[in-house]
């Protein structure tokens, strides 16, 4: 019976999500737009890591505003908060509580060799704080507390997945089986979206060019204005290959949105010129982000039913989290408070 059980038990995905900006269309169609699906697959775990934003300076009502924009958001492209758990990371003081241990499991020269450590430390020069430095202890608790077996990730981020997988391990073999390791799950439905006024360099919140970035929130006429002036080239034949960059971004955009084939998109598009193509990805965009648009608008006007759910979320997570950090915990030493 017990081996039934765990054969049946579903693996478990974890992700959290920074609130530091509305997602983009790139967030949506490379991962968001995938992840109520895995609710299903998975026992899910979706949060929203406000703690590591605050390595970066953050304007306090913005930060509160966004917070509360991202999670409206998640539920609005389909997380389910009675299917997933689905929280806010502040609200569960274990991830502060596990991250100060792990700072314990983890070395100077280890953390110094992070890529991203080293980036954020030039682009923020004058505040390279530890926090920054330590970022990789708290990201490894957050995933380490659930025994989270499948973490899906950017690329960006697998480094601090490696980590965290060495940490896990370094702790497992002085404790015992602590820490489920964790695997980088990099989902193959994704689709890689660029810039629209620069389609060489990945959509970012940080494009230069406020024209080059759709977001999730963006009305319908923005949308179809940031499409209209979308970057091309002069062959004006819509067709996928190399050096077509602004058009092959058009066409992995509009079939990620209506799972056409790039061979159909050229035929149905053949003779036809870039302003007819812009439109229809325009318009296409647009529909796909209508419902979400739709209910996340209904969540903004009902705050007090998103406070119940993220109540909800953070009851749930403390529930579960408090579980591995008192097996940690104990492992190392510590008094219990309760005898
Ligand atoms: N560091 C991740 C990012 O910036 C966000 C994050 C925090 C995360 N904790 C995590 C992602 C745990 C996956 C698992 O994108």
């Amino acid at each position: 019976m017990a081996e039934e059980t765990k054969k049946q038990r579903k693996q478990i995905s974890l992700s959290l999500i920074q609130p530091t900006s509305i997602p983009t269309l790139g967030n949506y169609l490379g991962a968001m737009k995938g992840w109520p699906s895995f609710q299903d697959e998975f026992d899910t775990v979706f949060g929203i890591a406000d703690l590591h934003s605050i390595t970066v300076r953050q304007d306090p009502k913005k930060l509160k505003q966004q917070t509360i924009e991202l999670y409206a958001l998640l539920m609005s492209v389909g997380l389910d908060p009675d299917k997933s758990i689905l929280f806010i990371q502040s609200h569960v003081p274990q991830h502060s509580q596990l991250a100060w241990l792990l700072n314990c499991y983890t070395m100077f020269g280890e953390l110094g060799r992070m890529t991203q450590f080293k980036d954020k430390s030039k682009q923020h020069s004058d505040n390279v704080n530890s926090g920054l430095f330590t970022y990789p202890c708290l990201m490894a608790a957050d995933i380490l507390l659930y025994q989270a077996d499948v973490v899906p990730v950017g690329a960006d981020q697998k480094q601090h997945l490696e980590i965290t997988r060495d940490i896990a391990q370094r702790f497992n073999s002085i404790y015992g089986n602590v820490f489920t390791v964790p695997e980088a799950f990099i989902p193959k439905s994704g689709a890689k979206v660029m810039s629209l006024a620069d389609p060489t360099r990945k959509m970012s919140k940080s494009d230069p060019n406020p024209k080059g970035t759709v977001y999730l929130t963006d009305t319908p006429s923005v949308i179809m204005k940031k499409f209209k002036s979308a970057v091309t080239d002069s062959e004006m034949c819509v067709r996928y290959a190399d050096g077509k960059d602004g058009i092959n971004n058009l066409m992995t955009i509009y079939s990620a949105v209506t799972g056409l084939s790039f061979d159909k998109i050229e035929s149905d598009f053949a003779g036809k010129g870039y302003g007819d193509f812009k439109k229809a990805v325009g318009e296409a965009v647009v529909a796909e982000l209508e419902p979400v648009q739709k209910k996340y608008n209904d969540y903004m006007n009902d705050c007090a039913y998103l406070a119940e759910q993220w109540q909800k979320g953070a009851e749930t997570a403390r529930k579960v989290s408090q579980r591995t950090l008192d097996k940690a915990m104990k492992k190392i030493g510590f008094l219990q408070f309760l005898k």
